[in-house]
């Protein structure tokens, strides 16, 4: 009773009295998860991110000097660069057999625009055996484990309402054949949704409408689960951080690794050259000397579009979110008080209940929804590597239910990427009259992890591959 008495005048100080309005008519139950939600916000914090988010539209100032980056390239052209690669690759393959090195997928997303059911890691994506993507995943890492002779932590990050699902799905396919230790689950954070008044909106009577906090909250989520922690306990210094929704993903790639550690980087990134300029990825700029990603949605068109006279785009490289993280970077980036990145708003139409308690669907946005991203730690980084990729190698994500970055462009991508592989190794693939592959190809990360690997262990001698066949190559 005390404490229900401490809490609404909590809220009421704060302007969000209505949040108990029908505390009377719960269950003892409803009213114990209502508590834990409000429990969990700092209302005087929320103040502040209502004054600074909501009640104004916060934009980007690009007044500073806005140029774009430096970008190593992934295939070295000068003799300087390419012994920079060999000495890099030999550098990650030493941290990877010294067990310094950890995975890190992101996976707590929604998938709104996907439409898809359930966790998008159990999406069926692969063209021949139909892998899930977490299934995808879990053999690169394996593969690379079983390569450098030591487990690979892999952490995964859920949210709220599909961790239960994640956490289901891998102990029911045991682990993808990981060792089950070494595969660690934790619960990104969450943000109510704030209407335009200020006031945070009721998804029904006893409960607040919550969403996930972005993957910019990853951070405190690795420093809350105690996943930093056991990073330090076995010796982890870099994290190897991805998306769950692209297959072409190298989730461990010795280069990168190895780049930013000789560099002494704090956190990099992989970028490649936008397909075109306006394509919905973040791009990679200087902002005031800092590396910093502007995400498509808030770059403004002539600066994405910006050729100067060359002809070429300014802006040319977008990110394709996968990161090396020095562990100590995320220490120190979480070590304080409050969030450690900034949000950026999104205004949506989010279900909630009136103030009668009637439930309401609008149309059109009724509140901001407020995510942090990943990526604005880069400028906090103290030295970071971009490293640009071939998109047909690394990047062919599931966003979309159809057209790009859909799993029919994903399927596609595989299979060329394979028959490219088996061509590099002398193999001859089927093509039709338009030079497409006309077979159904994939390769296990537990057979081949790249196409030199693919390379050494087949003989293309022995190797027919006829037009319309299903080619899978497996452990
Ligand atoms: C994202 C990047 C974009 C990048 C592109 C590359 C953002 C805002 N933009 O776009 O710069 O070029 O990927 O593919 O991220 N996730 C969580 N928790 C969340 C939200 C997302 O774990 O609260 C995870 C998702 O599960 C997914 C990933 O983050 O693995 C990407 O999220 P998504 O919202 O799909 O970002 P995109 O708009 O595709």
């Amino acid at each position: 009773m005390a404490e229900i008495t401490g809490i609404r005048k909590t809220l009421e100080k704060h302007g969000q009295g209505h949040l108990l309005r029908f505390y009377d008519e719960l269950s003892d139950r409803q009213r114990g998860v209502l508590l834990e939600q409000l429990a969990a916000i700092d209302f005087a914090r929320m103040d502040d991110i209502v004054a600074r988010y909501v009640r104004q539209v916060p934009g980007w100032n690009l007044q500073g000097r806005l140029e774009p980056p430096a970008i190593v390239p992934g295939k070295p052209a000068t003799p300087a660069a390419q012994a920079e690669h060999k000495a890099a690759r030999a550098k990650g393959a030493e941290l990877l057999a010294a067990g310094k090195v950890a995975a890190f997928v992101v996976a707590g997303g929604e998938g709104t625009r996907l439409g898809y059911e359930g966790p998008k890691g159990c999406l069926e994506a692969t063209p021949v055996t139909h892998k899930p993507l977490f299934r995808v995943l879990a053999e690169q890492i394996l593969a690379a484990s079983r390569r450098y002779g030591v487990a690979i932590p892999w952490y995964v990050m859920t949210s709220q309402g599909n961790d239960v699902a994640t956490r289901a799905f891998f102990r029911q396919h045991r682990y993808f054949g990981l060792d089950a230790d070494d595969v660690l689950f934790l619960v990104q954070g969450t943000m109510p949704a704030i209407g335009f008044d200020g006031k945070l909106l009721l998804a029904d009577k006893g409960s607040l409408a919550l969403s996930p906090d972005g993957h910019g909250g990853c951070l405190s989520a690795l420093r809350r689960s105690g996943a930093l922690d056991d990073m330090a306990r076995r010796g982890i210094d870099l994290i190897s951080y991805f998306q769950v929704d692209n297959p072409l993903v190298h989730c461990i790639d010795p280069l990168f690794l190895g780049l930013h550690a000789l560099r002494e980087a704090e956190m990099s990134a992989k970028g490649l050259p936008k397909r075109d300029p306006m394509e919905r990825v973040g791009n990679f700029c200087v902002l005031d000397g800092k590396v910093t990603v502007i995400e498509y949605s808030d770059m403004p068109a002539d600066l994405a579009t910006a050729t100067p006279e060359d002809g070429r785009l300014r802006f040319a490289f977008g990110s394709i979110a996968i990161h090396v993280l020095s562990r100590s970077f995320v220490d120190r980036l979480t070590s304080g008080e409050g969030p450690p990145l900034p949000y950026h708003r999104a205004d949506k139409p989010v279900p909630c209940i009136d103030e009668h308690g009637k439930p309401v669907k609008p149309d059109t946005p009724n509140a901001v929804k407020l995510e942090m991203f990943v990526f604005d730690a880069l400028p906090l980084a103290t030295g970071t590597v971009i490293l640009g990729i071939d998109r047909r190698e690394e990047f062919s994500p599931i966003k979309n239910a159809a057209g790009p970055d859909s799993l029919s462009s994903s399927l596609h991508d595989q299979v060329r990427r394979a028959a490219a592989w088996l061509e590099q190794a002398g193999v001859s693939v089927p093509r039709d009259a338009d030079g497409q592959v006309a077979a159904a190809i994939e390769i296990s990360a537990l057979f081949a992890e790249s196409a030199e690997d693919l390379k050494a262990k087949i003989d293309p001698a022995k190797f027919t591959l006829v037009g319309g066949q299903n080619l899978y190559l497996g452990d």
